[in-house]
């Protein structure tokens, strides 16, 4: 049997209900759950969530990250083994997706086998499930190719002249950025609050501003020099007016892949077209069906994780140990968090 957390409406009331266990089919595999870390897009509630996924029927199951064992393997996928430990994007709420087997907040949940990673024995599975939206969003918007379009990441990367500014590194999303930049060869300039410049250096940022600093651009710029920016991933409210003034005042590509489009980021960047800067709206879940999403998930981070050099980040913060617990982690959620992921064990 199979438990699952399911959420009745979008004004985000929960029940938990005994429901049949979900199969896999061609492509797919059934996983365990062992740990599940909670995001932005699953603590929206009311009319955003029906604005933000309108293809959702109600009730349904959401949640994106899980880490746990995989005890089915459809027919198809050969990189993976009943018993394997692994973390996946669970991708019930992606728009081709639509089906609640597929959503993490559950014992027993259906995965791609796409986007599926073994992890290491040392790798726990509450710092593997920090992973997946993080990742997928990251990947989206440096490697689709309506996006940055840069290219992908390998083991040895080559080492290029170019900056990727990563606007609001401390976030999960920019996390995984500034760790998926480096590993294609960027340099790469940041921004965070204070305390976490370290944490973010530490991830591969060769300078690190405040994004709250009244000098922060030009800082920015002075810090770019010659160079040529490869592009911006901007993250976090305000991030898009800053990375424009950046990209009008700098040399390169002048491309910015922004995850917090907000009501008139499609006028702005009409706008921005005129002058010549292509400004994009990252979702997250696209690397679910593009050919992004295996290039990361199977051909990059199983070596990359299993040899150190890409870090389960930002740092999991486990509030509970059942599905039960969920509803109080996305209150945790939505009371903010810095550089730290919520996650919850599933017993
Ligand atoms: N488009 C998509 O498909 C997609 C997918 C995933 C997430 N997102 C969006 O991307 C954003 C990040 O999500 P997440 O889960 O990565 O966030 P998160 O980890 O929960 O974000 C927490 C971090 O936000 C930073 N922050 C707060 N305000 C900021 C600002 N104005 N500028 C830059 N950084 C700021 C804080 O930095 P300090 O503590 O260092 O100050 C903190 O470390 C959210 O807006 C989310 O909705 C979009």
């Amino acid at each position: 049997m199979n438990e699952a957390l399911w959420l009745l409406s979008p004004k985000g009331e929960f029940a938990l209900r005994a429901t049949p266990r979900p199969t896999a089919g061609p492509g797919e595999v059934v996983v365990r759950v062992r740990a599940i870390a909670v995001n932005p897009m699953d603590a929206i509630t009311g009319p955003l969530r029906r604005i933000v996924t309108p293809w959702v029927r109600y009730p349904t199951v959401i949640g994106s990250d899980v880490a746990g064992e995989v005890v089915e393997v459809g027919e198809g996928v050969t990189r993976l083994s009943l018993g394997d430990r692994v973390l996946g994007y669970a991708a019930g709420q992606e728009r081709l997706r639509n089906t609640p087997t597929e959503g993490a907040f559950q014992q027993y949940v259906t995965v791609l086998g796409r986007v599926c990673t073994p992890i290491p024995d040392q790798v726990t599975f509450e710092r593997a499930a920090v992973l997946p939206l993080g990742l997928a969003t990251a990947s989206a918007g440096l490697f689709e190719p309506d996006q940055l379009a840069l290219p992908l990441p390998t083991v040895a990367p080559l080492s290029r002249c170019d900056v990727v500014l990563v606007w609001g590194a401390s976030t999960s999303v920019g996390s995984n950025a500034v760790q998926l930049a480096r590993a294609s060869g960027f340099t790469v300039l940041a921004t965070a609050g204070r305390k976490n410049h370290e944490f973010v250096r530490s991830l591969g940022a060769e300078a690190v501003f405040d994004y709250r600093d009244a000098d922060v651009v030009q800082g920015i710029i002075g810090a770019l020099g010659d160079r040529q920016l490869a592009g911006t991933i901007a993250i976090g409210q305000g991030s898009l007016t800053h990375a424009l003034r950046i990209a009008r005042r700098s040399s390169g590509t002048k491309r910015i892949a922004s995850a917090y489009p907000d009501p008139i980021t499609k006028t702005r960047a009409l706008i921005a077209r005129t002058r010549g800067i292509h400004v994009s709206s990252i979702w997250g879940g696209t690397p679910t069906h593009s050919p992004i999403g295996p290039a990361i998930f199977q051909d990059f981070l199983p070596t990359a994780l299993e040899d150190g050099r890409f870090r389960p980040m930002p740092e999991p913060v486990v509030t509970g140990s059942g599905l039960q617990d969920l509803p109080d982690a996305l209150d945790a959620l939505r009371a903010g968090v810095s550089a730290a992921k919520i996650v919850v064990a599933i017993n």
